[in-house]
């Protein structure tokens, strides 16, 4: 629909209309918001290229600023990959708010990052082959490109952690009064941002990609976070880090490595003996309709260009009949390019059962302390009510074998190392 209606205001400028559309001119300065933070998700015709390509020439022709083409312009292409376009926006006040926040947004938010690029340090050059693979992904795309996050009021972490693994419940320590948090594969910074619920935290993200770090910084700036840090760094490198941690986070980025397993131990010798571990695992059986599109995307020789992304995502609407492909529109990430690369194009991706992290635990010495989402907890004490902490993985192995969606948003759970006695 919205596809739709950026042809129909694109050609209704083309056909001269420009009066028809100045009454809608805020909803276009939206909707060229919406197609930037989408990566301009929504597929383009020859027709329609033609046309962007003129406007493209007229805008950068013209002395004065015109507006609403340039706000359909944005529309199309993110106005800050023409640096005519740039120079003429950077310092221009628009009487339109809107046209100023669009300003910002595709023009001196993006320069900002580039600026920010050069001030992460690199602890060390990335070696490994896959990581270097993922890393080309997420210079490229990174994910996720966010806007805003949950603010809680941040209270000791043993507080948020108790209030996590509900009903498993953690005695108190003096330790974590002023944790040492490490967010390994932070991404674009939402990670971070929402360790600042942690109460006097110093936190350290670290990711494979400087884009993407750059993006986090620029977020933590905005929001005038001080106690957040940033390094340019593998994981599998961190083993020489020479830094401990009272928390560690991993949320969508072991699965990604080459051996999940040998990252894992590297957190695990960052990780203080009373520290805890929270992963975030891709689910087998939750992740079966991924599966099919992975493969249905190999069958068609999908690359992962924007062009190949949107028209992967055309052909698929076409697969009525394939209820797991189906699936796919139903997940948020479907809606953007990056989050899309992310989801079905990934360069590396491991899948997990339960039975299999148990094992890993095990051998590692690990205690599993809970799942984080309440709402799965509760389905689950329904059917395992003696199993009244949550606990038993054999359990979870049922109840996902019982409900394969459970957990379609990955396995995420908190850890801790058992203590030698
Ligand atoms: C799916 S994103 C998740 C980002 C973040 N944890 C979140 O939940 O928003 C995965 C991130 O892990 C990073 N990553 C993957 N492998 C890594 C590695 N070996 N070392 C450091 N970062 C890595 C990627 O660069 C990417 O930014």
């Amino acid at each position: 629909m919205l596809a739709k209606l950026r042809y129909e205001i694109l050609f209704t400028l083309v056909d001269s209309n420009q009066n028809i559309l100045e009454g809608h001119f805020n909803f276009i300065i939206s909707l060229a918001e919406q197609c930037f933070l989408n990566e301009y998700v929504f597929a383009q015709s020859k027709k329609e290229i033609n046309h962007v390509n003129q406007l493209t020439n007229k805008i950068v022709n013209n002395k004065k600023i015109n507006e609403l083409e340039m706000a359909i312009l944005g529309c199309y292409i993110p106005l800050h990959t023409s640096k005519n376009i740039t120079n003429k926006l950077l310092d221009y006040k628009s009487k339109n708010i809107l046209f100023n926040d669009l300003i910002t947004m595709q023009i001196k938010e993006p320069l900002k990052e580039t600026e920010l690029v050069n001030s992460i340090k690199s602890f060390s050059k990335i070696f490994d082959a896959v990581s270097k693979k993922v890393r080309e992904q997420y210079e490229e795309h990174p994910y996720p490109r966010w806007r805003y996050a949950y603010k809680n009021l941040p209270s000791n972490f043993l507080f948020q952690l108790n209030h996590e693994i509900k009903p498993n419940k953690i005695e108190y320590s003096n330790k974590f009064v002023n944790p040492n948090v490490l967010i390994a594969g932070c991404g674009t910074g939402r990670h971070t941002t929402m360790a600042e619920r942690y109460l006097n935290a110093n936190i350290l993200g670290v990711d494979l990609s400087l884009v993407s770090l750059a993006y986090a910084k620029r977020k933590t700036e905005e929001s005038g976070f001080k106690n957040i840090e940033f390094l340019h760094a593998d994981i599998l490198q961190l083993k020489n880090l020479n830094r401990k941690f009272d928390v560690i986070e991993c949320v969508g980025a072991l699965h990604h490595m080459k051996d999940p397993l040998t990252g894992l131990k590297v957190l695990l010798d960052l990780l203080e003996p009373h520290g805890f571990l929270k992963l975030g695992l891709y689910s087998e059986i939750s992740r079966q309709h991924i599966v099919k599109a992975r493969e249905f995307i190999k069958e068609k020789k999908f690359k992962n260009t924007i062009e190949d992304i949107r028209n992967f995502r055309e052909s698929i609407v076409k697969e009525k009949d394939d209820q797991l492909l189906q699936k796919i529109f139903n997940i948020n990430d479907f809606y953007s390019i990056s989050m899309a690369r992310d989801l079905m194009f990934h360069v590396q991706e491991h899948r997990f059962t339960l039975p299999e992290i148990s094992k890993m635990l095990k051998n590692l010495n690990l205690k599993f302390l809970s799942f984080d989402d309440p709402l799965i907890k509760k389905e689950f004490s329904k059917i395992f009510p003696n199993d009244k902490k949550n606990i038993s993985l054999d359990n979870w192995n049922q109840f996902e074998i019982s409900n394969p969606d459970t957990f379609s948003n990955m396995y995420q759970f908190w850890v801790r190392k058992i203590k030698k006695i």
